[in-house]
């Protein structure tokens, strides 16, 4: 038997479950005294360990963690991050990398309640390389308000990352070409709820030709993310008597997420 001193086991373990962390196994079952069990998390600075002495503490790798912990949103962070460096360098949709001044990859808090997902950056969002801060944005930021959201509680992406030229649609190989950057993008904020404004993020989203006034007023899934379908705040400009559902189509949202409108 090797003789190990207890401050190498305590570097040797340490390791170990800096390894674990690195793999994404962040939170321990902890069967210290097998009448209850608790979860622990993987943290650097020290360990999940209750004591070191006896061998009584027995730690169990658990497969989900069961609690997001701060790094679960650090490393989100580094990989939206990491994503979003690929998506400025992406030149997949050759005219769109030709005529964009900036790509616009999707912004707001990491598992927010709502994610709004709109068409393609317009003129105003491919000068800032921002979502939704053009006139139809400043709409957004209205109807937010008035639900008792800031723009930092919810996140804004887009079916596509990159100014159509001329204001047109999204071309369907451009949609397939910012396929994969939406998916992952989705997959890591991970909301509880996709708001789809407008009938290019439905359509597209959720792969139907319904149109929006026909899709509003139930929830959909996409890959186990609850989706609700309203009109595109640039809809509302052009059409405002339009804006008194979207008010409806909030009220529902809102409410089915346990959250309350403010008071007049
Ligand atoms: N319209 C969209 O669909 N997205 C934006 O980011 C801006 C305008």
């Amino acid at each position: 038997m090797q003789n190990i001193s207890l401050s190498d086991l305590h570097k040797q373990i340490k390791m170990h479950l800096e390894c674990l962390r690195i793999s994404g196994i962040e939170w321990l079952e902890n069967n210290n005294n097998c009448t209850s069990q608790t979860s622990v998390p993987i943290v650097n600075d020290h360990l999940p360990l209750v004591s070191m002495a006896g061998t009584q503490n027995v730690v169990v790798a658990s497969p989900a963690p069961v609690i997001p912990s701060l790094h679960s949103l650090e490393k989100k962070t580094l990989l939206l991050q990491q994503l979003k460096d690929e998506v400025a360098s992406c030149v997949k949709c050759p005219q769109l990398a030709q005529t964009r001044k900036n790509t616009v990859f999707g912004i707001g808090k990491i598992e927010p309640d709502i994610c709004f997902v709109g068409e393609a950056p317009g003129i105003t969002e491919d000068e800032k390389g921002i979502p939704f801060v053009g006139e139809d944005g400043l709409l957004l930021d209205k109807i937010l308000k008035a639900c008792g959201l800031s723009r930092d509680e919810v996140y804004f992406l887009n079916i596509i990352s990159c100014k159509p030229p001329d204001k047109r649609l999204p071309l369907p190989t451009e949609v397939t070409n910012c396929r994969g950057f939406l998916e992952k993008q989705l997959a890591l904020v991970k909301p509880k709820v996709i708001c789809c404004l407008g009938s290019c993020a439905a359509e597209n989203l959720l792969d139907t030709k319904i149109p929006t006034n026909k899709l509003r007023g139930k929830f959909y899934d996409w890959k186990g993310i609850q989706v609700l379908c309203t009109y595109h705040p640039l809809y509302l400009i052009r059409n405002p008597e339009k804006k008194k559902e979207v008010w409806e189509d909030m009220k529902f949202l809102i409410s089915h997420l346990g959250r309350m409108l403010p008071t007049p």
